[in-house]
């Protein structure tokens, strides 16, 4: 079936659900993306609700990084659909009821509602912390200076870093730069954040500040997160769930006891161990 067809026949709002739980915030649906004849998503599905802790976890290359990328709009898919907060990430509506490829106003207008941080801090490094953070308010949601820097540093010191507000990225260590990282992406006021191997850079004793900061911002605000880790104890104790994945799919999922006291698959099974030995 051509994507085309599937669209047209799909209603434009979907019922409200049988059993009565939360729409999703986050929904891919046979979501497939690949790189030549290589798959990497892998007709996926996916559905985070409002407020929900998940973590990633799986094999190098098995689509993770891709899956928040495909998110946060910093890729394209080849088939299915992301929904975030019931409105198509990559469609829109016509007028007639169809959905049809989304123009770039559509998808910064639902990417605005999702903050990511990456393993590489990817701070602007000509800008001290407070600008970092200050720049996307002002410049895309075109808040005011004023309310920007005020903001900007109630969140700097959310995370910690209210003596650094005029520190440029190469006078922050690695730790602070990504809790820069972590208040210039919250200043978009996102409703889900998503965090790739944020602490993959940073020596343990920075993760610690790090994962306190995520663990922070979890228990003070409903935040939705998504979060690809290497850190077994920290997604056991984080989140609500555990997703590992394996060749673009959701291999295997459950809560952190499920899946890490009790992995049915054998090759979740696998990948437990061999972490568990290099540790
Ligand atoms: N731009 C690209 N062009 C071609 N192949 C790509 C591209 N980006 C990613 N890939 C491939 O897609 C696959 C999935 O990549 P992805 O970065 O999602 O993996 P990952 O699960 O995040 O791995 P890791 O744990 O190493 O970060 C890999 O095989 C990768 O080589
Ligand atoms: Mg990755």
């Amino acid at each position: 079936m051509s994507m085309q067809q599937r669209f047209d026949d799909s209603p434009m709002v979907r019922p409200s659900r049988r059993d009565g739980s939360a729409e999703p915030l986050v929904r891919f649906d046979q979501v497939t993306k690949r790189y030549g004849s290589l798959t990497v998503l892998d007709q996926l599905n996916l559905e985070v609700s409002p407020g929900e802790k998940v973590a990633i976890i799986g094999p190098s290359g098995s689509g993770k990084s891709t899956l928040l990328r495909a998110l946060m709009t910093l890729e394209t898919i080849d088939d299915g659909v992301i929904e975030v907060d019931g409105e198509p990430l990559t469609h829109m509506p016509t007028a007639g009821g169809h959905l049809i490829p989304a123009n770039a106003r559509h998808q910064r207008r639902i990417r605005g509602r999702i903050g990511m941080v990456f393993q590489s801090f990817n701070l602007f490094p000509h800008m001290n912390a407070l600008q970092n953070v200050i720049e996307a308010p002002v410049q895309v949601l075109g808040m005011s200076k004023a309310e920007a820097s005020q903001r900007g540093e109630e969140l700097l010191a959310m995370v910690g870093l209210e003596d650094k507000l005029g520190h440029y990225p190469a006078q922050l260590s690695g730790g602070q730069q990504q809790r820069v990282a972590i208040a210039r992406a919250l200043a978009m006021r996102p409703k889900v954040m998503l965090f790739d191997e944020v602490t993959s850079a940073l020596d343990p004793e920075l993760c610690g500040e790090v994962l306190n900061v995520i663990r922070q911002l979890g228990e003070a605000h409903n935040l939705t997160m998504l979060m690809v880790t290497h850190q077994m104890g920290f997604a056991r104790e984080f989140a609500d769930r555990v997703c590992f994945f394996y060749k673009g799919r959701i291999h295997e999922q459950g809560t952190p006891e499920e899946l890490f006291g009790n992995p049915r698959e054998e090759r979740t099974q696998a990948f437990l161990s061999a972490v568990n030995e290099a540790h």
